[in-house]
């Protein structure tokens, strides 16, 4: 019995999926980013900071543009599980190990769509005492978004469409397609 095709074969191989941006212009927009970050960092060692699950594969790209020492962290939150809608609650699955007083803290999400998860984030990062507190985010919905908060890094403005691949999930699969898919 021949195997049931996979949702990943369906997004790159039978066109099943819109691609919104591939491999080749997000990889450029990482160069621009880390050489800007790299300015702008110099002499300071931050710490950078990424949100799981989502950003584990943008954070993996950026850090390796970026061309001064950093530390890393994660922390894992989650506000969707498997649905495509925010719960509109967020909770924090795993916090970071590091101490945050008096550094300098760049926050790395994979999306910023409603704000909600980046407004929980500058609540709980602020009450640590950084001595900055940045943010980068691969995707932003500017359609979408509830919240004011500046994002000071942003690799793409996106429509609002739910979006997969590179880091996105949907139901905790498709995270692993290597450029960013529109999933109708
Ligand atoms: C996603 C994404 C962001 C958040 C953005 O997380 O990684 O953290 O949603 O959406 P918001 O701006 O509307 O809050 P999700 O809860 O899906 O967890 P995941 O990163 O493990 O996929």
């Amino acid at each position: 019995m021949p195997a049931q095709k996979s949702e990943f074969e369906k997004a790159v191989y039978e066109g099943g999926f819109r691609v919104l941006l591939t491999k080749e212009l997000i990889a450029m927009r990482i160069d621009e980013l880390g050489q800007q970050i790299t300015r702008d960092y110099r002499g300071l060692e931050p710490i950078i900071i990424g949100v799981l699950n989502g950003a584990f594969i943008f954070m993996a790209d950026l850090i390796r543009r970026i061309e001064i020492d950093v530390e890393v962290d994660f922390i894992k939150i989650s506000s969707y599980g498997d649905a495509k809608m925010t719960s509109g609650q967020v909770v924090m699955l795993k916090d970071i190990n590091a101490e945050i007083a008096g550094r300098h803290v760049l926050l790395v999400e994979d999306i910023v769509d409603t704000g909600l998860s980046i407004e929980f984030l500058r609540r709980k990062f602020t009450a640590l005492n950084p001595a900055s507190l940045k943010y980068v985010t691969f995707l932003f919905k500017p359609d979408s978004v509830k919240s004011d908060i500046r994002i000071d890094y942003v690799g793409f403005e996106i429509p609002s469409e739910f979006v997969v691949g590179y880091g996105l999930d949907h139901k905790q699969i498709l995270r692993n397609l290597p450029a960013v898919y529109i999933m109708d």
